[in-house]
């Protein structure tokens, strides 16, 4: 614990005092900035400004405009977001439905400032949410029936119903890839697809704590005080992936890049969040989590190795290897006491709980084949795209990463 804490704190003064520049300073300088996840935002993007969100069609349109006023009616609301969700060949891929639910998500997370915080239950926004949400759990449930065990599962057997969900999933790996073959570039790509979610990391599970009782209570407890840092909140995990972010050269300002990934990534994120906003789906979100858990302690090991690979030092990789040796317990935790018990406590939530693992793994799995394919083709998912970096340099998105690291 004491070697831990001197560690971290060591990171900490680091990460407080010399951070590498962005774009906005000469080539290979270092700067004396004392940086925050929450307000600096050094090339003018999302930051936490509705208004500075691109849109991507009618609904989000009508929601950027009504929600930077004040809360008023807005009876046409619901039967916009229908239309919308009801018209798209998969909400999973569609950008207007995607973008809507994260900006309603979004107000029971940080909000925005330029929105009022009364919104977050506005009737009307409850209503044009649950639109959007019964056609994106319909798609959800499509999405991953081919993969659920057909006879059903005892509750006693949903620990090894989620190991086999785990060891079938035929979705390409991302980080074997990145162990091997990963760019500079890729990797900071690929970080700043997981900022959706990874500057907020455990906050969807934590919906779940008041919703489960006994054992199954204990369990996510027991996760979810480990990814907040168990105290230290320089060890949360949220902080330990922003450093990585900035060691990449990224900018780490919570929803930086939201303007810049495609419908598939907000669908990995949101369905985290639509499961842990509904009491009724309880099992669906520990689902959710044990399957984040069963498959993060390899994949996170070739990640961090992939980094070293690359030349980057022991501030950049903490956060994969902090899962390496935590997801290890997790995984037991979360398939044993987290969705065992609960499944056993409440049978009646076995397909739930085998439905949000399944989901877990399909949404990640989209978002990566997207990701490989693009890169695969020489191209970008992002908005911006992210072309090929002069010798010396490279750039995702607006932002120029660090020249002086390899590319
Ligand atoms: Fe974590
Ligand atoms: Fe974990």
């Amino acid at each position: 614990m004491a070697q831990r804490q001197t560690a971290a704190t060591s990171a900490r003064r680091r990460q407080l005092g010399f951070t590498r520049c962005l774009s906005t300073c000469a080539s290979g300088t270092e700067v004396n900035v004392q940086r925050s996840a929450t307000t600096l935002n050094a090339s003018g993007g999302h930051d936490d400004l509705l208004a500075d969100v691109r849109l991507r069609g009618p609904l989000s349109a009508e929601l950027r405009m009504r929600l930077i006023g004040d809360p008023i009616p807005l009876p046409d609301l619901r039967s916009l977001a229908h239309s919308v969700a009801a018209a798209a060949d998969s909400t999973l891929t569609d950008e207007d439905v995607q973008l809507s639910l994260w900006i309603m998500y979004e107000l029971h997370y940080r909000g925005f400032s330029d929105v009022a915080d009364r919104w977050e239950w506005h009737s009307d926004l409850v209503a044009a949410t649950d639109e959007l949400e019964v056609i994106f759990e319909q798609d959800l449930r499509a999405l991953v029936a081919p993969k659920l065990p057909g006879p059903p599962v005892p509750p006693a057997e949903v620990p090894t119903a989620l190991a086999e969900l785990v060891r079938d999933d035929d979705s390409p790996s991302m980080s074997k890839h990145l162990a091997r073959h990963g760019t500079h570039v890729q990797y900071a790509e690929f970080l700043a697809h997981r900022s959706i979610y990874h500057l907020k990391e455990a906050d969807p599970h934590t919906w779940g704590i008041p919703r489960m009782i006994g054992a199954a209570k204990a369990g996510l407890m027991e996760i979810q005080s480990d990814e907040y840092g168990g105290g230290r909140p320089d060890w949360m995990h949220s902080a330990l992936f922003a450093t990585s972010m900035r060691g990449l050269g990224l900018d780490d300002s919570y929803g930086h890049y939201l303007n810049e990934v495609p419908a598939i990534t907000l669908a990995w994120a949101n369905t985290m969040t639509f499961f842990g906003l509904h009491r009724r789906l309880r099992g669906a979100i520990a689902g959710h989590l044990a399957a984040l858990e069963m498959t993060s302690s390899v994949p996170n090991r070739r990640y961090g190795n992939g980094l070293r690979r690359l030349g980057f030092d022991v501030d950049t990789t903490r956060f994969f290897d902090e899962h390496v040796e935590a997801d290890a317990v997790h995984e037991q935790i979360a398939a044993h006491d987290l969705a065992g018990q609960l499944a056993i406590s409440e049978p009646r939530l076995v397909g739930d709980i085998l439905f949000g693992a399944a989901a877990a793994l399909a949404t990640d799995g989209q978002m990566i084949t997207e990701l490989l394919s693009a890169w695969a083709r020489g191209s970008s998912l992002l908005h911006s795209g992210a072309p090929a970096p002069p010798a010396g340099t490279a750039r995702i998105g607006s932002v120029e990463l660090v020249p002086s690291l390899p590319a």
